[in-house]
């Protein structure tokens, strides 16, 4: 498809269901990341292993160059940054605060649970910005596709370190206690 026939299908697309949709979507993943912005450094801080509380302190900052990097996006778009509630991610992080009740500190067992809570949240976000970045460029936004493209590597990473120190240690501590 040329670039004209691609600025015609975003022009188009205006005020089109599709685009009604996207906008849901990234409004229900910027209240996502605002939350995850306050709700990151308190499973930071309950971690026992310092990797584990390093690699989430780390995340709350791309977490909060996360939600900047959407508010650009509204602004590319034209739209006012608006925040959707999450009930997945409420929810998500409601059972990430149970593992934080449920689990002794300085264990590693507690460790082991936070990583899976974080983890399931980091899917949820590998989904919604997949989804996102696959409908900015159908609708031949490819300059917001890119910006939410960044954002999916960030959280694919993240995931990726927190398999990694489950494996390499958490689990085995873990089990032993
Ligand atoms: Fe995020
Ligand atoms: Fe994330």
């Amino acid at each position: 498809m040329s670039t004209k026939q691609k600025n015609n299908q975003s022009e188009q697309m205006k005020d089109s269901k599709f685009r009604e949709l996207f906008l849901h979507e990234l409004k229900d993943i910027y209240w996502a990341e605002k939350h995850l912005v306050k709700a990151l450094p308190k499973m930071a801080k309950g971690a026992t292993s310092t990797e584990l509380a390093d690699a989430l302190t780390n995340h709350v900052e791309e977490t909060e160059n996360q939600v900047s990097r959407l508010e650009e996006v509204f602004e590319m778009l034209d739209e006012k940054a608006q925040a959707v509630k999450c009930d997945a991610m409420e929810g998500l992080l409601s059972e990430a605060n149970d593992i934080l009740d449920d689990t002794k500190s300085d264990t590693m067992v507690r460790d082991a649970g936070i990583i899976i809570a974080c983890q399931k949240v980091e899917h949820y976000e590998i989904a919604s910005y997949g989804s996102l970045v696959a409908l900015a460029k159908k609708m031949g936004h490819n300059d917001v596709a890119r910006k939410l493209e960044d954002t999916l590597k960030e959280e694919k990473n993240a995931d990726k370190l927190l398999t990694e120190l489950a494996e390499s240690e958490v689990n085995d501590d873990a089990a032993q206690e």
